[in-house]
Formats: C-alpha cells, structure tokens, sequence
C-alpha cells in the first residue's frame, strides 16, 4: 500500500493498495467518529461493491444507509443534489456523520458538493472506483455538479477527509472507461515526469497500477497545494482541456471527456511546435504515448468551431485565455494569448 499525504486546508491521506475496500470501516473510523455513514453510488458501482463497502463500515461499528442514483453525467444535476440532501435530512444525518463517495467521478463530485453544503458541511471520504477518480476528481477539492447552462458550473472548494483508493476495483471497468483515465495519466507525464512517460510508452495499459495512481496523486497535490483556489498553477492541470471542452461540445457530448483530452493534448503538442515552443520530437513523443493507449490524436472538427465552443469555456478572462503549451516531455508553460490568437493557434494543431 502506498499513502500520500496532501496538506491544503486541512490535510488528508490518499491510501492506494489492493484490497482497501475491506479496511474502509477501519480507515473512515480514524477521520469519524463511527456513528452514521452514508454510502452515495450510482446504480452500477452499488451493484458490484456496495456491499462489500457496507460490510467493512459495519465492523467498524457505523450504522449505514445508502443513496442510490443511476449512473452518469446525466445524474450530476440539481435534483439528484437536492435528492440526496433531502436523503441526508430525512434520515438525521447530523455534523459528526459521515458521507462515503464510492464511485467515479460523478459520484465523487456529487457527493463532495452535498458535504459541502449539507449542515454548512460534513464529514466525506471518497472511495474512487474509476481510473480518472483515483488520479483525478477524488483529489484536490473540487466538487460540484452540472447545470443546464454548462457542466461544473454550480460547486465548492471542499476537501475530503480521507481517500480510500483500491485500484482492484479498476478491473471491473469497461476497456473505454480505463482508457479514458489514462489519457489524464498521459497528461501527468507530459506535464511533469519524464520517468512516468517512458513507464507508460513501455507497457501502456498494463503500467504499474500502485506506483503510477501514487505519481499522479503525488503531482496534482504539488499543483493543487501551491494553488488551491485555481487562480495559477493548477490552470497546468488543463493540458489538453481548452481544446477537449471544444470537441466535447462539438460532439455534443458523443465523445468522451478522455479521448477528447487525447485529441487536444495531440492538437496542443503539434502546435507548440509549430510556433516553435517544443521541438518536433517532442509533439511526435506526446502523439506516440497517446497512440500506444489506442486514444485518438486527431479531430474532425474545424478550428473555427472549436474555438467558438472553447471560448464559451469557463477558464477564460477578460478577452486573455491561458494555454498549456508543451515544452518537453515533463514540462509545460502557461501560455496567455490573446483570445483573437486561439483560432490560429487551434490552426496550427490540426493536420495541414
Ligand atoms: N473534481 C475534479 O477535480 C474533477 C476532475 C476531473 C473530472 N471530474 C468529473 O468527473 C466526472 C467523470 O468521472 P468518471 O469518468 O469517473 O465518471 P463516472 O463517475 O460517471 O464513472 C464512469 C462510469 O463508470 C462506471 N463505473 C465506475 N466505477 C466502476 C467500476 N469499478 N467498475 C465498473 N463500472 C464502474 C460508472 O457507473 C459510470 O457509468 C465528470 O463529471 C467530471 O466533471 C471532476
Ligand atoms: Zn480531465
């Protein structure tokens, strides 16, 4: 097992291994007081490990109830928050309770945000069920859930007080799924560890579980620790994103939030070498990776509508939008430019 310690406002371990789940009564027992916990999942993951969740709590004396809601992004809303706070009232959860996200990261996000704000705040571990939760969304301290004006627009700094991460709970994820998550760990290697590039261009899906979900929690805590609110550095952990948000939109949402981070890790990497950023080796090793993970690194949409779509994101200021250019494998800048630029710069990373 491997513990990773991250110390923001308030600070809490990440614990990775194998097996974890049986040790989630006794790891929640050290942040709560065993009184009430309450297990948020979707239908899906509920099914596969709701029970054994539920067991492990109840050795370790906590009474427990479960909130159930159907899987995906479609849930992340303002009914299913209010759903489940309504939950939370009706049965008594008071301040020295706790709430269990045992999911992804919609789950996570959902879950985290209902802390936040039931009582002015409780007690919540998160227990990351997907590869993008346990190196993403379960870290950090954001939470949050979907409008029907855009995605994330409704949320909360708030840290969990501890994260349960048993990655053998990854295997029951659909191959797309898995995928998706690693192209976030793609991202992580091209933003700051040469080491953890090569390790992934050598086995690709079968990278070292523990030790690379360690490296990625490690590097966000880094990022997140010196910028919690978002206002500089953590802006690095969108490499790829301004332009993903783009295809995503395109898409209307048929292309997944990983294989269209692929996509503009890709698109970013041949235009920073285009505008003489990065050397051309160092785009083609950012394509390679990607590949290696069979995600994609070319879009079909136009440079024009991405950028209309990126510009309705919300990352932007004033008439400044940040860019996360590559400069070598394990290092990238950020990059302000002015927003009448992005359609070039957009230009300059798709094929010729
Ligand atoms: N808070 C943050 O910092 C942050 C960062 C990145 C992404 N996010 C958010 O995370 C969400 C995406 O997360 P996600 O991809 O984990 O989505 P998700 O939670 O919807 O999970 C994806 C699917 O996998 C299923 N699933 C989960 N674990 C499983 C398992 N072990 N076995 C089989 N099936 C399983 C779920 O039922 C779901 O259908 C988005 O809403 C995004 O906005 C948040
Ligand atoms: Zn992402």
């Amino acid at each position: 097992m491997t513990t990773v310690k991250v110390e923001v406002s308030g600070s809490y371990c990440v614990d990775i291994g194998a097996g974890l789940l049986e040790e989630l009564g006794v790891r929640a027992l050290e942040v709560a007081k065993g009184t009430a916990a309450v297990i948020v999942s979707d239908d899906t993951v509920n099914a596969l490990y709701g029970d054994r969740a539920e067991t492990a709590l109840v050795r370790s004396g906590f009474s427990v109830c479960r909130f159930v809601f159907p899987h995906g992004e479609a849930s992340k809303n303002g009914t299913t928050y209010l759903n489940l706070l309504q939950f939370l009232a009706e049965h008594s959860i008071t301040r020295s309770d706790l709430l269990v996200a045992l999911g992804g990261g919609v789950t996570g996000d959902l879950t985290g945000f209902a802390a936040a704000t039931f009582l002015r705040g409780i007690r919540f571990v998160q227990v990351p069920t997907t590869l993008l939760a346990a190196v993403d969304s379960s870290v950090g301290g954001k939470t949050g859930i979907d409008l029907p004006a855009g995605k994330n627009l409704a949320g909360a700094f708030y840290q969990p007080k501890r994260v349960v991460c048993d990655y053998e709970t990854l295997r029951t994820l659909p191959p797309d799924i898995f995928a998706d998550g690693c192209a976030e760990v793609i991202k992580y290697s091209i933003l700051g560890s040469p080491e953890l590039y090569d390790h992934l261009l050598e086995k690709g899906a079968d990278f070292d579980t523990e030790a690379v979900i360690a490296q990625c929690v490690a590097m966000k805590r880094d990022v997140v620790r010196d910028d919690e609110f978002d206002t500089g550095r953590r802006q690095l952990l969108n490499l790829g994103h301004t332009i993903a948000h783009g295809i995503e939109a395109c898409s209307h949402y048929e292309i997944s939030h990983g294989r269209a981070v692929a996509m503009g890790m890709a698109i970013i990497a041949r235009a920073a070498a285009r505008k003489g950023y990065c050397t051309a080796e160092c785009a083609e090793a950012i394509e390679r990776v990607i590949r290696r993970f069979g995600l994609p690194v070319e879009t079909e949409y136009s440079a024009a509508a991405l950028t209309q779509w990126a510009l309705s994101d919300k990352k932007r200021a004033g008439n400044r939008i940040t860019l996360v250019v590559p400069r070598k494998i394990g290092h990238c800048d950020l990059v302000k430019i002015p927003v009448s630029e992005l359609q070039d710069w957009m230009e300059a990373g798709l094929p010729l």
